[in-house]
């Protein structure tokens, strides 16, 4: 006890996807299963700090070690779930695939078919947590998830300047990558540097990870 690069830490983890509800039978979610959310929340109880996991709906048990789990459902549940978290951790890794829109209105009731015409659903922009977070006036150490198809390398960077965040972790998703598998790899991206970390299981790629933000994090605090 009280060794490990994050001993005396408070740390929050997000992971999952969000379902935001069409009506009562159907939902817009994504592809997260969690996993990589739920490896970095286990490493960083191994590595000694203490950990608050934020979930959206995903089919894993709580990783050992993890201090705190709150499972939310919608963007504006995770919203509620983060912020409160956030104002007494440390460092906040944002793993989750927040849905960026819901639906403009809950139907109170199953739609119905039309018969011939189609379907039109309304979408509104659902908060961006990280950018709020970011921009609190006082705020933990920021790492955020860019989750890309394509030109991976410069929507990261992108991502690193527009949400003012102190890390982004950059993965490529699509064709099996990323998602739904129990492997990862990753690029680090941080003002002044970078680093790939090659494919491995996701609680490998968690350790790693968490290395590079214990030194950054000090590294920030000491500057
Ligand atoms: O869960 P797994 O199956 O293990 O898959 C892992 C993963 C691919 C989901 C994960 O590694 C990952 O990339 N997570 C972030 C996915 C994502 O939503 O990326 P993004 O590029 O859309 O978002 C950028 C960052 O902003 C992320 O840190 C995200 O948490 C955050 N965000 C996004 C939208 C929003 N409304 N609020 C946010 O806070």
């Amino acid at each position: 006890d009280g060794g490990g690069a994050l001993a005396g830490l408070s740390v929050l983890v997000s992971a999952g996807p969000t379902y935001e509800d069409i009506d009562p039978v159907r939902f817009i979610g994504n592809r997260s299963s969690g996993r990589m959310g739920f490896a970095i929340a286990e490493a960083a109880a191994a590595q000694g700090a203490a950990v608050t996991l934020v979930a959206g709906p995903v089919h894993l048990p709580t990783p050992p070690g993890v201090a705190e789990r709150i499972d939310v459902r919608s963007a504006r549940e995770m919203r509620e779930a983060v912020h409160a978290a956030a104002a007494h951790c440390d460092i906040f890794v944002s793993a989750a695939a927040v849905g960026d829109y819901r639906p403009a209105e809950v139907s109170t009731h199953k739609l119905k078919k039309s018969g011939d015409a189609g379907l039109a659903l309304a979408l509104v922009q659902n908060p961006d947590i990280l950018a709020e977070i970011a921009a609190l006036p006082r705020r933990p150490f920021l790492v955020g998830f860019a989750a890309e198809t394509r030109d991976v390398d410069a929507y990261a960077r992108g991502k690193l300047a527009a949400k003012g965040v102190d890390m982004i972790a950059a993965n490529r998703v699509g064709d099996g990558a990323g998602f739904e598998s129990e492997r990862n790899a990753l690029h680090l991206y941080w003002p002044g540097g970078d680093v790939a970390l090659a494919e491995a299981p996701k609680r490998e790629l968690a350790d790693a990870l968490l290395a590079r933000v214990a030194e950054r994090y000090r590294r920030t605090r000491t500057e």
